[in-house]
């Protein structure tokens, strides 16, 4: 376009004056588009600069090696605490588990109680290899946990945590996030008595077209079959970190026995606070300060006396309690 200008100036079709005005028409459009351009650049690169940002922070703090023994017989023989200790925030901190000792029976369940802030939780994180002892050993079959491949050693871990992960995603993906064939979903599905919440493809949010949304409950039931579709797809050790909190007591008790059954060839650890639940174990652990202070099935522990008994009754009194404002107020309505 200057070459052109500048052509007409010299051939004399243009005046001094309209090259002038031309030129700096052309200068100020010049200046808008390329200004634009680069702030549309700037812009454009700004979520570049945010995910190098966030790739920093994401990056594991001192990151799990993986070992390379196949873990896809394991465990046979047991799963050994030995001598753990850990603290979440390496030795600055009071340690959650010191000392700790425990070793659970492959194909036995163990249920873990204790009080808020006891360490049972963190114990489940131990064993899906999210954090790794100070100290001590976690020994599947004789092997150090840290021996194993990671990634093989956690397809074999089917694990419910109490902040489980709810998808906005369809059903069938809630319940099997790796893929699993549509039998096996359905199959834990109605196990967790969940058959009923929503067709396979639904959507479990409201945020889309045709999507539904659940009750904490129904959710519960969803992780539930999710950690049983695992198990279908050839997990063995199950985890079950306050699995039926949100439901309710008849519901409960029917569930856990249907996972019970279920799992029944798996080495499961159930965590909960419900006695009615915990009583169905076969072992019963009872943690205190980061230590086992307790240890048994459900007969030797109460005839035993101690903790579990002291929990054990209270709930029970609780339980009675609310038993009987709930008649008393039946009596006054009928
Ligand atoms: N990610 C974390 N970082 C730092 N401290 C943590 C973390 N998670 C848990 N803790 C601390 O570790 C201790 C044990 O926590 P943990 O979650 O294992 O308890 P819990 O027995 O599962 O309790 P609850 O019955 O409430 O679920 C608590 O004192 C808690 O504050
Ligand atoms: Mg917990």
């Amino acid at each position: 376009m200057f070459w052109a200008l500048a052509s007409a100036a010299a051939s004399g079709r243009l005046t001094t004056g309209g090259l002038v005005v031309y030129a700096q028409c052309a200068v100020g459009v010049s200046l808008i588009a390329f200004g634009g351009f680069s702030w549309a650049l700037d812009g454009a690169s700004a979520p570049v600069a945010a995910v190098l940002r966030l790739e920093r922070s994401m990056a594991p703090k001192g990151a799990l090696s993986s070992g390379r023994r196949d873990p896809s017989a394991v465990p046979t023989r047991e799963i050994r605490f030995r001598n753990v200790r850990f603290a979440y925030d390496g030795a600055h901190q009071q340690p959650v588990l010191d000392g700790f000792d425990l070793t659970i029976p492959a194909g036995t369940s163990l249920a873990i109680v204790g009080q808020n802030g006891a360490g049972k939780t963190t114990l489940a994180k131990l064993l899906c290899r999210l954090y790794d002892p100070q100290s001590g050993t976690i020994e599947v079959d004789g092997v150090d946990l840290r021996d194993l491949d990671l990634a093989a050693w956690r397809h074999r871990i089917s694990a419910v945590f109490q902040d489980f992960i709810k998808f906005e995603l369809s059903l069938r993906d809630n319940v099997a996030p790796g893929g699993a064939p549509d039998t096996t979903i359905r199959d834990a599905l109605a196990s967790a008595g969940a058959t009923s919440l929503a067709d396979l493809d639904t959507v479990l949010s409201r945020a889309y077209a045709g999507g539904t949304d659940l009750s904490g409950g129904q959710w519960q039931r969803v992780a539930l079959a999710r950690a049983l579709c695992a198990v279908g797809i050839g997990a063995r050790v199950v985890i079950l970190d306050e699995p039926t909190a949100q439901l309710d007591v008849r519901g409960e008790a029917e569930i856990f026995e249907r996972i019970l059954a279920e799992t029944r060839h798996c080495t499961t650890i159930l965590i909960s606070h419900r006695f009615s639940t915990v009583r169905l174990a076969d072992r019963i652990c009872v943690l205190e300060q980061g230590r086992v202070i307790e240890l048994g099935t459900h007969d030797e522990l109460m005839a035993r006396r101690g903790r579990y008994r002291t929990m054990f009754d209270l709930q029970a009194q609780r339980f009675g309690e609310a038993l009987d404002e709930e008649g008393a107020t039946h009596d006054v309505l009928t």
